[in-house]
């Protein structure tokens, strides 16, 4: 089976981010002059993703507004013949994508905010992208998603992003347990088997050093286990617990991707991607580059 369903779960506060955040998302947040959730969705659509699932909440009408037609710019900017412009405006949704937006009532968690897109996305694997984790990487590598889903079509198993982080930081993340001899993944040293998860572990308690990060590929048998639990750490539900629950009874596996991810959901992420994709970019990076020189 194939991937071609995402979700999109932008229905958090955003609360490390105040006061931006207190009346726009914070997945609206530019890095140089692209809002984090248009890199989220073009990764998506490089991997073959078709359907984009929201899952939105209050003040998040700006990310509809973003993907959808903008008639009043694209009628004056074709009247003063800016094709250039344009043609940006209009390429906000990737060709052949479609958008559906799902509202999460209350944020009673992002395994919560999963679950809400059962009814789109139905008996089919999928793929979840933070949008506030941005993963860049070189020129000739592919996306990460898409390094996903070449392993998912060869596998079709669930499977987690994941990174080192120092022991320090293992409470902010979900940190997993793996094991490298399983059959499965046999040769492959950037696969392993989880073999179990827990949710922001004090750095004593963390199984590993291995920590989650915001792309996932799951199997639809991930809502059974979603559906059926009470709140967890925070009084949320937590993906975490669900994919614990999973992995009970399917392999799930832990990829370590190639590229770099920026933490966009803080501050310090956000000006590190700032900086290296103002370096990278096309019509800023020289002139950047000279910049941060002279400084
Ligand atoms: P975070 O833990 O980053 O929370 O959520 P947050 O609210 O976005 O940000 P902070 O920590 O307050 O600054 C992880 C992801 O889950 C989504 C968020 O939008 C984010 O993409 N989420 C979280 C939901 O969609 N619904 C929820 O109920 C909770």
């Amino acid at each position: 089976m194939k991937v071609t369903k995402a979700v999109f779960p932008v229905a958090g506060m955003g609360t490390r981010f105040l006061p931006a955040t207190k009346a726009s998302p914070k997945e609206m947040m530019p890095v140089v002059d692209k809002p984090l959730i248009q890199y989220a969705v073009e990764e998506a659509a490089i991997a073959g993703v078709r359907d984009m699932v929201f899952i939105t909440g209050r003040n998040k009408r700006a990310i509809e507004d973003h993907f959808d037609k903008a008639y009043e710019m694209e009628a004056e900017l074709a009247a003063k013949n800016k094709l250039a412009l344009l043609e940006i405006v209009r390429n906000t949704v990737p060709r052949g994508v479609n958008c559906i937006f799902i509202r999460q009532n209350e944020a009673l968690g992002l395994g919560h905010a999963v679950l809400c897109a059962r009814p789109v996305v139905g008996a089919q694997p999928f793929a979840v992208l933070l949008a506030d984790d941005l993963m860049d990487t070189d020129t000739g590598v592919p996306p990460v998603l898409e390094q996903m889903t070449r392993i998912f079509a060869l596998k079709q198993a669930s499977m987690l992003a994941v990174q080192d982080v120092p022991r320090a930081d293992t409470r902010s993340y979900g940190i997993v347990g793996t094991e490298t001899d399983s059959k499965l993944v046999a040769g492959d040293t950037s696969l392993e088997e989880v073999t179990h998860m827990v949710e922001k572990p004090t750095p004593e308690d963390a199984p590993s050093t291995l920590a989650v990060v915001g792309r996932y590929i799951l199997t639809p048998g991930v809502f059974d286990f979603l559906s059926t639990l009470n709140p967890g750490a925070g009084a949320e539900i937590q993906l975490t617990d669900g994919i614990s629950r999973l992995l009970q009874v399917e392999p799930v596996l832990a990829y370590r991707f190639a590229g770099r991810r920026y933490d966009c959901g803080s501050k310090i992420g956000y000006l590190q991607a700032t900086v290296e994709l103002g370096l990278k970019h096309a019509e800023t990076g020289e002139q950047f580059a000279a910049y941060l020189a002279r400084r």
